[in-house]
């Protein structure tokens, strides 16, 4: 396994969690009743896996290898993959604020438009990496660099996460698929 395996690993599950809010969305959108505990757990995904784990695998492992490796395309994408980063944190804030306030249909309305941009920044930023960033840091990067960020990629788990928590996650994950993504 090679470390962009694990990223796109979390990518596929980073997909997953806007298709859901999407779901999510348009019920608020359709007046439906919406059910908060469901929105707690994905502003919780949003805070902790994608942000804590998977923002942090790339901010402090793989974007400064690349750097100091020299490779062109990285040193080229790199700042703006981390304004991204910090644009989807900016949502995310809103996103917790309106969730753990009064939820009027202001709220609601930040949350739908919130999501919303996230979403489009995200799949975006996803693309780009998987894209342009990773198959050239599969290429580029020492066999020996590499082996060294997977088990760093294990330890920001352990620390940012906690063992047994990331297979919570993804169970969270498939339940609400059930709920929120049409087949
Ligand atoms: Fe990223
Ligand atoms: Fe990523």
């Amino acid at each position: 396994m090679k470390p962009t395996d694990d990223l796109k690993e979390e990518h596929d599950a980073v997909k997953l969690m806007l298709r859901i809010l999407d779901g999510i969305c348009m019920d608020i959108d359709s007046g439906k009743k919406v059910d908060y505990g469901h929105l707690e757990n994905i502003v919780e995904f949003m805070k902790v896996f994608v942000d804590k784990c998977h923002h942090t695998k790339e901010e402090a492992h793989l974007f400064p290898a690349m750097e100091k490796a020299g490779i062109s395309v990285a040193v080229k994408l790199i700042p703006s993959l981390l304004q991204e980063h910090e644009e989807g944190r900016e949502h995310v804030r809103k996103i917790n604020e309106a969730v753990s306030g009064k939820m009027d249909s202001e709220a609601l309305s930040t949350i739908v438009r919130n999501s919303r941009d996230y979403t489009q920044l995200l799949i975006r930023h996803i693309d780009k990496e998987d894209r342009y960033l990773f198959p050239v840091a599969d290429a580029r990067l020492k066999p020996e660099t590499q082996e060294n960020m997977l088990e760093s990629f294990e330890l920001v788990e352990a620390e940012k996460i906690g063992t047994g928590k990331h297979e919570e996650f993804h169970r969270m994950l498939r339940e609400l698929e059930k709920i929120y993504v049409k087949p």
